[in-house]
């Protein structure tokens, strides 16, 4: 499938356009001259009419393939509309500006994939991406991802448990703690080969689970969300979902997932320890050094009028990790 729609300062289009009539397109432009000159002709309103059909730096296109999903879980939230979940994100590999993942990641190629699974495990394996789209059965999830940052989202995945990849490497009773590492590509990352566009974060993106919380239950590798694969900009073609810790810890792009018996280091944390904690869960009552996370910005249109602010809950609502954390003093481990 292709989606087109105007890019985060746009969002008002959501149409889905036949690949030939892109592809014509896309020559034409060529043809003629304007491609990657389109920020010229769609600066000003004036241009409007039928230049604006030339709008290329706009406008965003990105394929996907429809999946094959048993339905599981269900949200009675109101979904955020796809538009604003593939073209509002954080992916700082392609940029740290919030529409520079869906601009920058559109050419990212990940055919061939590999996702390799080892450490402390008795049998270690490694995915191609065939695998991770047939070897599990899929489920769609509807899960609220919260972000450190105040916003939130209700989005639809479609994956399967990590739980199921785990018992088949087959932890061995030292693995304690689960660590995953994104794709180091700086040729198809500009976010990796220039500091300035990726925020100064040492790459690859590294995070870490214990391993109670990888195998929870809720805890998923998506591979899909809103009935198709996921957009380049959202993760492809595997990423992790915890929904009850902060949307940082859901790491995007994944080929290496190591069992080991220490806590992993974790991208944030080393950037910043003092605001970002190797748990990271969703927590009303331990607000950013810098702002409050009582409260959240739940995007639920394009529109900004519609971004209703509510309150936030712990552990976002998910009640049943509490347990996981029994005794532990959640202030001091953020
Ligand atoms: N994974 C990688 N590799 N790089 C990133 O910059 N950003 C994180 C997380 N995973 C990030 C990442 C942050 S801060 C958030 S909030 C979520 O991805 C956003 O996911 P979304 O863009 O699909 O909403």
């Amino acid at each position: 499938m292709i989606f087109k729609f105007k890019n985060a300062r746009q969002e008002t289009e959501n149409q889905v356009t036949d690949e030939s009539v892109y592809r014509q397109r896309r020559e034409l432009l060529k043809k003629m001259g304007y491609f990657g000159a389109g920020s010229l002709l769609a600066s000003s309103a004036a241009n409007a009419g039928p230049l604006d059909w030339f709008s290329s730096d706009d406008e965003v296109i990105f394929k996907t393939k429809a999946l094959t999903f048993s339905k599981q879980t269900d949200d009675t939230q109101k979904q955020t509309p796809v538009e604003k979940a593939t073209s509002y994100n954080n992916f700082f590999e392609f940029g740290t500006g919030k529409s520079d993942p869906v601009k920058n990641a559109q050419e990212f190629n990940v055919d061939p994939w590999s996702l390799s699974i080892g450490g402390l495990v008795e049998k270690p394996i490694t995915l191609g991406l065939d695998d991770l789209y047939s070897s599990f059965e899929l489920e769609e999830r509807i899960y609220r991802l919260r972000c450190v940052e105040a916003w939130s989202m209700v989005i639809p995945w479609i994956g399967f448990s990590l739980a199921s990849l785990l018992k088949k490497v087959q932890p061995l009773s030292s693995a304690k703690y689960v660590a995953f590492e994104t794709l180091y590509d700086p040729k198809q990352m500009p976010g990796q080969r220039n500091r300035f566009v990726g925020g100064g974060v040492d790459y690859p993106y590294v995070e870490g689970l214990r391993i109670d919380e990888a195998m929870h239950k809720l805890t998923m590798l998506s591979v899909g969300m809103y009935g198709n694969t996921l957009p380049p900009q959202n993760g492809a073609p595997v990423r992790l979902v915890v929904p009850w810790k902060y949307g940082f810890k859901s790491i995007k792009s994944i080929v290496k997932i190591t069992l080991t018996d220490k806590m992993p280091p974790t991208t944030w944390n080393i950037l910043a320890p003092n605001e970002y904690g190797f748990y990271a869960n969703v927590n009303p009552a331990v607000d950013h050094p810098r702002w409050s996370q009582a409260r959240e910005r739940r995007i639920t249109t394009g529109g900004l009028l519609a971004q209703n602010r509510i309150d936030t809950l712990p552990f976002n609502g998910y009640d049943d990790v509490a347990r996981l954390y029994k005794g532990m003093n959640l202030k001091k481990f953020y």
